[in-house]
């Protein structure tokens, strides 16, 4: 006999398993990216009746992968078999922008399903759930899911930024000839839409064992106030018009970082950006999932404090707000209807 005790497996549910983004998620959580090479996992995937014979495919082929961490693998339709008992949820099922839409557009379209699947994480899930929403308009749709889930508390929700801050921090570092392990702190503020501020004014870059401010490396205040901010907020409609679908590899991956930053907490003195419920830090209106630094440990994370502001900054934070409180306003009149 052994005294070592194997990890007992934790549920994770995956909704719009059927899709593009899944198709590459999956295998990163089935190997053990996202929750840990020791943590076996019961994968609940969740898609609409017309699709579940393309997830029957995406299940023989999790089998397929021959993935030792897999300890079960339930396709369903039914939200009440998909988020009963969950651990974790990647709230991912939701219709894409085509070329020329805002990611707002699809508000109306999608933030019904979160609702749903609010009403159904409240009556099923575990209630220590950490739930990611990445279904666009993102922020907004986690907003109204966690409306919806009184009974989970507010702050099991996020919304997915992380996808822009990689964008920001693999700009910067092809920009300065440096790995993008080396630059670190980039923040993500407010909406994951074409409002958001990508902000490096508190990011470092390491070169040649030399720690210093991104400002300062790159010297040119033009290009990251100007071509540097437009870039990754129009970054996700580049890739459109240039795949003719939305991105999933990169937005699977950073799905996977944003989870793993919460199961696994950041490393010290480091920030990762994610949207969560507002508490008016910063002077953002409350109540609203806001991007912001915060700093994880034991599966909760903090915002992080007292970072200066500047004019620009402000200018740039309450036009992204402001875009959300109308988001907000719209989401609420949907839902009633
Ligand atoms: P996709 O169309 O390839 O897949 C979406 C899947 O969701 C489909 O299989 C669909 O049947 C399913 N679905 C629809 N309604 C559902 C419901 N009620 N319950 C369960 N499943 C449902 O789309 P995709 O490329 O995987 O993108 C999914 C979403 O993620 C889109 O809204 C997209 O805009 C968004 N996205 C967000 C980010 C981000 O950074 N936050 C990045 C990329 C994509
Ligand atoms: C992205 O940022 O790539 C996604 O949100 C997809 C989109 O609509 O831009």
């Amino acid at each position: 006999s052994t005294l070592l005790k194997m990890a007992q497996p934790i549920k994770v549910v995956v909704t719009g398993a059927a899709g593009q983004i899944a198709y590459s998620l999956l295998y990163q959580i089935a190997k053990g990216d996202v929750f840990g090479d020791k943590q076996p996992i019961i994968l609940h995937l969740l898609d609409i009746p017309p699709m579940m014979g393309v997830l029957e495919g995406v299940v023989m082929e999790l089998a397929d992968c021959a993935l030792p961490l897999i300890h079960g693998v339930v396709p369903t339709a039914d939200p009440a078999v998909a988020f009963k008992d969950v651990e974790a949820a990647f709230l991912v099922g939701a219709m894409p922008r085509k070329q020329g839409m805002e990611r707002k557009d699809l508000l109306s379209a999608n933030v019904k399903i979160f609702k749903v699947q609010g009403q159904a994480l409240d009556q099923h899930a575990k209630k220590t759930v950490k739930v990611l929403v990445v279904g666009n308009p993102a922020n907004t749709n986690a907003l109204v899911c966690s409306r919806y889930a009184p009974s989970i508390p507010r702050e099991n929700f996020s919304a997915m930024t992380r996808l822009d801050q990689n964008r920001a921090q693999a700009n910067i570092a092809a920009r300065l000839g440096v790995n993008i392990a080396d630059v670190k702190n980039v923040i993500i503020w407010g909406n994951h839409s074409s409002t958001q501020y990508p902000d490096v004014k508190h990011a470092t870059v390491t070169k040649g064992g030399v720690s210093k401010n991104v400002y300062e490396a790159v010297n040119d205040e033009a290009f990251l106030k100007g071509d540097f901010v437009s870039t990754i907020q129009t970054r996700g409609a580049a890739v459109i018009a240039a795949r003719k679908m939305s991105s999933a590899m990169s937005a699977a991956k950073a799905a996977g970082d944003h989870m793993k930053s919460i199961w696994q907490g950041t490393d010290s003195g480091e920030w990762v950006s994610m949207g969560v419920v507002s508490d008016g830090s910063y002077g953002v209106p409350a109540d609203i999932v806001y991007s912001f630094p915060v700093t994880i440990k034991d599966k909760k994370w903090t915002i992080v404090q007292g970072l200066p502001i500047d004019d620009f900054a402000r200018s740039k934070m309450d036009l992204t707000g402001k875009e959300l409180l109308e988001e907000r306003e719209e989401a609420l009149a949907v839902c009633q209807d």
